[in-house]
């Protein structure tokens, strides 16, 4: 929510100004939870229930068999269990709630080397989780064959549009007719064209989020070999709609790499983008009304959030926004230096 000028001319200066602190410029983070490092989940994806319980899917599943779990995260007692596992799985990525009443979609396969998934191995699994309930059922497993790569998940209806990191372009699978397809490839959803070789170089289209501003419906992206945040509109059946837009580039001292690149994001209600940026931050997109934008570390090196003494997020790899809308949850795989250490959730005030 915006104040306008002829609100915040109303105010007492001291009230507009505390307001705008706490809007704008400063952030709280609390740590609510991480994985033990003797179970070191790798959290890669958060979405917040209804009943405002998280349910993480996870990347990497070191056990025997290939029934990756499906944890479910109490932010308030902080307390996580396992509510259903996915057969024939060792890696989930993304996460969406489809318009059917508690039915959410997860992308997952098996995973195989440099970070792909084994072709043929990939599946939308649709998921059906009651109000408050402790245990889920996976209701239909569609698959999603010749891909190697299914990232990010947004939903529209009960259509849900992935990110193919490798392939660089938007997968659409309908979970109602069981029917994937491509929906579109686009050179700004392609990893870095003169590094495809490097594993970080082909991954592309990374983090994907659906927005509805005006009655138009985005679907924000980051592409993560090349540092960009974009966006593209989509119809209410999911189809592209006009061009892909890039909407900033980040800016680092440090090059592109595995240990800077943009993950998964949320948009908020002010438009403002908040992106987990691998391997230690949270970034904040702000976008002003003449198009321009800046970049503001929330949480990480050189950050703006307070309260977070001893908070170091270790491989931020997703966000989702709160119920109330004035808080997000980062989910971080807990990688240091490539060693597991288990997977952390911040909550951060917005
Ligand atoms: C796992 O995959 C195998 C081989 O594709 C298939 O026969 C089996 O039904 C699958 N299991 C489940 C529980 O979906
Ligand atoms: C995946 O398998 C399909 C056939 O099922 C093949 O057409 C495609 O080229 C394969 N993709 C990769 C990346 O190997
Ligand atoms: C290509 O990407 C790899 C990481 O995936 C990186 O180590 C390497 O420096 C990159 N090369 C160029 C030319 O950008
Ligand atoms: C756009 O608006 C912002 C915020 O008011 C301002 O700081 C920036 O200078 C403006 N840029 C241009 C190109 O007008
Ligand atoms: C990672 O784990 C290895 C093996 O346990 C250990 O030798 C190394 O010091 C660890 N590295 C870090 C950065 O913790």
């Amino acid at each position: 929510m915006k104040l306008s000028r002829f609100l915040f001319a109303l105010l007492p200066l001291s009230a507009a100004a505390g307001r705008g602190s706490f809007r704008g410029l400063s952030h709280i983070a609390t740590e609510i939870f991480s994985f033990p490092p003797t179970n070191p989940i790798f959290i890669e994806n958060i979405l917040v229930l209804p009943d405002a319980r998280l349910l993480l899917t996870s990347f990497v599943h070191f056990g025997p068999d290939t029934n990756s779990p499906l944890h479910i995260l109490n932010p308030v007692t902080s307390s996580v269990s396992v509510v259903t596992t996915l057969p024939n799985s060792t890696s989930q990525t993304g996460i969406a709630k489809l318009s059917g009443a508690n039915r959410y979609a997860v992308t997952a396969g098996i995973l195989g080397d440099n970070f792909e998934f084994l072709n043929n191995t990939v599946n939308v699994y649709v998921v059906s989780l009651g109000w408050k309930a402790s245990s889920a059922t996976v209701v239909d497993t569609i698959p999603v064959p010749g891909v190697i790569s299914a990232n990010g998940l947004v939903a529209v209806g009960n259509v849900v549009l992935s990110a193919d990191s490798r392939g660089g372009r938007i997968l659409r699978v309908d979970t109602v007719t069981r029917t994937s397809s491509v929906a579109f490839a686009d050179p700004l959803l392609f990893g870095d064209p003169a590094n495809v070789s490097g594993s970080l170089g082909i991954t592309g289209v990374n983090g994907l989020f659906l927005k509805r501003h005006g009655g138009q419906r985005w679907v924000y992206f980051t592409n993560s070999a090349r540092g960009v945040y974009g966006r593209f509109k989509v119809n209410s059946l999911g189809h592209k709609v006009g061009s892909v837009e890039v909407l900033m580039t980040a800016t680092s001292d440090d090059p592109v790499g595995f240990t800077n690149s943009l993950d998964d994001l949320v948009v908020d209600g002010d438009a403002d983008g908040y992106i987990a940026w691998q391997d230690r931050s949270l970034l904040k997109v702000k976008r002003y009304n003449n198009g321009t934008t800046s970049q503001t570390v929330v949480l990480g090196s050189g950050g703006v959030a307070t309260g977070n003494t001893g908070i170091t997020l270790r491989t931020p790899t997703s966000v989702a926004l709160g119920l109330d809308g004035g808080h997000i949850y980062v989910g971080t795989g807990g990688a240091v230096a490539g060693n597991l250490t288990g997977g952390q959730v911040v909550k951060v005030t917005i």
